[in-house]
């Protein structure tokens, strides 16, 4: 049997879930009453304007709605009702990649946000409804441009700042922003780096909806300025009222949109509702990281993803907490830097990726015995499989074996966590997920229903809809349904599939074994397959891809392609040399289609891809390949099954 790590409950002063029973109690209380329980958390935590009428909708499923004719406001709820009890309390510390400082209270964000709001009126005419995307740095004013966004209804979009202008563009467009704000640029190891530039080239074609481009001065290099269009949000904000009156919102109007990858076709816009997700980060906040009045709070993410939306701005701030927000990366000036800052800060949860925890390891396994780190309760991990080796150092040497590790799974479109152990509660199994929080409804099951055996892998469904759920793909009700709730059912019904398989063992432990489709988790992030092909098929010499994922020992999982050139080079000698130089520019190419996120760790050239004998390219096959397995699989009924042989010996030379 697993040994298993139990909390050491001596960490914990007042934690609100304090053992298994108290956790079994609220799952029963859930399974008693589902909507009376949610209702009872909406009612405590969520300051309403007008209380709703009905706690579930369910009459247009898979549309849900929560908490439907009841009114509230998120930036409300993050900063304004904050502002009697918390005034002078830090709201966001942030650190600059050169380690410059800045401290907002809950008032000084107040204020800083009410002028924002009120810029975005009064000079972008920006209204309820209509949309903002945010390109920017790791910087206060990105969660104060959320949250402005937020106080007088506008849905805003964050675009990661590794995207290119094409990515941008794209959702843009999607979109249909009226403005975009953005920074000149920020700061990465110690050197400047630009963003504005990338959107001037994404503003230059099909971009007519945006009219106005509102940039924050940070690095102060040099930018070009379109008169009319773009306008210095350092100058605006001098004019503004610091009162802005806040937009009653009902529970169902959208708060934001994220655009992440599907396993086919371009990005989605996942879109949020305001009170059910808001609800659901708070709630989450205090369970799972146990947040205390006096805790800093440090989650590394960029505010580019969701983990950056929900736990360094609206999770935080929702429950009135200090958080941590950091510009730059966690190797420089050395390996040393993340654990320098929890004992200046003195961090009380610190949530990162496996992908860092690796790299931090590898880079630096003593660095954290070189400062106090004693601070710690809570070291969370986020976005992909953790593995024992990472885990067991996470746990001894940065956790000092006293700390609880809470490997929490959860995706852009559920919002918040959704299985995860409780960090006072829960009996922990290494680089295990363990149990479902209450009011999530998990199950491993068979696309029809019918659980999995114990130690099977299945498909990990949610078969009750939940407040902070997805609630359509932005302009594409269509699409919502046949990625969510196109492939499994349950007596009858269609239910949430995540798109991950997972396995529950003897003890009813939840390990989340990885996706099920062409999705592939770099870093911890999301990219389609479908999205890098057509970014190497736009290169003139490529008659066609397939790209799958590959081990990496940092990165979790590298993307690698399989390419079919149109013209082959003849000679060995000129083969090597072209195939490198080509290798070059179809990377220079993904960099400008997606961003370097997305570059290719490996790949090669080959005469044709495996394919079924109606055309569809086998990735499983390929995937092996990449991997290294064997092909146990029948490759027999391939319309080309030589072509397996010959990938193989090319991929082993
Ligand atoms: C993966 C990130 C294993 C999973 C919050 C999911 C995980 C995708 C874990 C969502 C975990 C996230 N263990 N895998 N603890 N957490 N994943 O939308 O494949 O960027 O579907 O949200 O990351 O990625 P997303």
């Amino acid at each position: 049997m697993q040994k298993l790590f139990y909390p050491k409950k001596n960490m914990f002063k007042n934690p609100l879930i304090k053992n298994m029973c108290e956790y079994r109690d609220l799952v029963d209380e859930f399974d008693k009453d589902y909507e009376g329980t949610w209702a009872k958390f909406a009612n405590e935590k969520i300051d309403w304007f007008k209380p709703y009428d009905q706690i579930l909708d369910e009459s247009n499923a898979p549309f849900y709605k929560w908490f439907t004719g009841g009114q509230m406001n998120v930036a409300h709820q993050c900063v304004d009702r904050h502002l009697e009890t918390k005034k002078n309390k830090a709201a966001i510390i942030f650190e600059g990649d050169n380690g410059d400082q800045r401290i907002l209270t809950y008032r000084e964000l107040a204020y800083e946000v009410n002028k924002t709001a009120n810029m975005f009126k009064n000079n972008f005419g920006v209204k309820k409804g209509d949309r903002v995307v945010i390109y920017m740095p790791m910087i206060p004013e990105s969660a104060i441009v959320m949250l402005a966004c937020a106080k007088i209804g506008a849905i805003h979009s964050v675009v990661f700042g590794g995207f290119s202008a094409e990515a941008l563009r794209d959702r843009i467009i999607d979109a249909e922003a009226k403005l975009v704000v953005t920074a000149d640029g920020a700061y990465r190891k110690g050197k400047p780096y630009m963003l504005k530039p990338v959107v001037d080239i994404a503003l230059s074609s099909g971009c007519e909806c945006v009219q106005n481009v509102c940039v924050v001065e940070r690095n102060g290099e040099n930018i070009e300025w379109i008169a009319g269009r773009d306008y210095s949000y350092n100058e605006l904000i001098k004019e503004q009222s610091s009162k802005c009156q806040t937009e009653p919102m009902d529970s169902e109007d959208p708060l934001f949109l994220l655009y992440t990858s599907g396993s086919t076709g371009k990005p989605k816009g996942v879109q949020h509702s305001s009170a059910g997700y808001i609800l659901w980060a708070q709630m989450t906040m205090e369970w799972v990281f146990d947040i205390q009045d006096n805790d800093t709070f440090w989650c590394t993410a960029d505010v580019g993803w969701i983990t950056g939306h929900t736990y360094i701005v609206y999770g935080p701030l929702a429950a009135g907490a200090t958080t941590v927000m950091f510009e730059g990366v966690p190797t420089f000036p050395d390996a040393g830097r993340c654990w320098k800052m929890v004992e200046e800060y003195q961090i009380n949860q610190f949530y990162t990726a496996p992908t860092a925890i690796r790299l931090l390891h590898k880079m630096g396994a003593d660095e954290p015995t070189k400062y106090d780190l004693s601070s710690l309760r809570i070291l969370g991990t986020v976005g992909e499989p953790i593995d024992p080796p990472a885990w067991k150092w996470y746990y001894e040497v940065v956790g000092n074996s006293n700390c609880s590790i809470v490997d929490t799974y959860w995706q852009t479109e559920t919002g918040g966590h959704v299985i995860s152990p409780l960090p006072v509660a829960t009996p922990i199994k290494p680089a295990c997920a363990t149990f479902a929080l209450p009011g999530i409804i998990a199950e491993v099951i068979e696309s029809d229903g019918t659980p999995t055996e114990i130690g099977e892998k299945g498909l990990m469904c949610i078969t009750k809809p939940w407040p902070a759920m997805i609630r359509t793909i932005w302009n594409n009700d269509e699409r919502f349904i046949k990625s969510y709730f196109g492939d499994c059912k349950k007596e009858g019904k269609a239910i949430y599939f995540s798109g991950d398989g997972a396995m529950i063992d003897e003890d009813g432990y939840i390990t989340i074994t990885g996706r099920t489709d062409d999705v592939i988790n770099v870093s911890g992030h999301r990219m389609g397959t479908a999205e890098v092909e057509s970014a190497i098929k736009k290169h003139d010499n490529v008659a066609s891809v397939a790209v799958v994922g590959k081990p990496h020992e940092i990165k979790g999982e590298g993307i690698f392609a399989y390419v079919v050139l149109k013209s082959v080079p003849t000679t060995q000698k000129d083969q090597t040399a072209e195939e490198f130089a080509l290798a070059k520019e179809i990377n220079a190419m993904i960099k400008t289609e997606i961003g370097a996120i997305a570059l290719c760790d490996g790949m090669i050239f080959v005469s044709d891809l495996p394919k079924t004998r109606s055309g569809k390219v086998m990735r499983r096959i390929l995937r092996s390949i990449a991997k290294g397995e064997k092909i146990t699989q029948d490759i027999s009924t391939l319309e080309n099954p030589n072509i397996v042989k010959s990938i193989e010996k090319i991929f082993n030379s």
